[in-house]
């Protein structure tokens, strides 16, 4: 299994999680979180107001899939999260040892 966590843009959320949906994902974990990237020293637009970087809010979007699903979950993020400006966001992939579904003790895939 794959852990896909994805760093957007908040406006992005509703069609990422449409998208993924639609092509099948069971569940995800959404988290508010603060971060930059190589803009450093830079500012970043958010919601109309200019951050110095220091910390720009995002989203992390964190999805577990079998490792079938991992190329088309990555592009629908991709799709849907560019926008081509500074500050898209980023993809971070990476191995996931083990999944149980605590209400039935299914592990694996059978538990994503
Ligand atoms: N190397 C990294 N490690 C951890 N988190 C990162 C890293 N790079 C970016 N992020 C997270 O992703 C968010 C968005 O990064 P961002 O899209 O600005 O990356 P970038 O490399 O500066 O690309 P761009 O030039 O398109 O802006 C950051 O605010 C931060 O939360
Ligand atoms: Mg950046």
């Amino acid at each position: 299994m794959k852990k896909i966590e994805a760093i957007i843009r908040h406006f992005k959320l509703d069609d990422i999680k449409s998208s993924l949906t639609e092509c099948g994902v069971e569940g995800m974990t959404i988290t508010e979180v603060k971060g930059f990237g190589r803009q450093k020293g830079h500012t970043e637009m958010y919601r109309g107001n200019e951050y110095a970087i220091d910390f720009v809010p995002k989203v992390k979007v964190e999805v577990v899939v079998a490792e079938d699903k991992l190329r088309q979950v990555v592009e629908t993020i991709m799709g849907q999260a560019q926008t081509g400006q500074m500050g898209d966001g980023k993809i971070f992939v990476s191995d996931l040892s083990e999944v149980i579904r605590i209400r039935t003790g299914e592990t694996g895939k059978d538990a994503v």
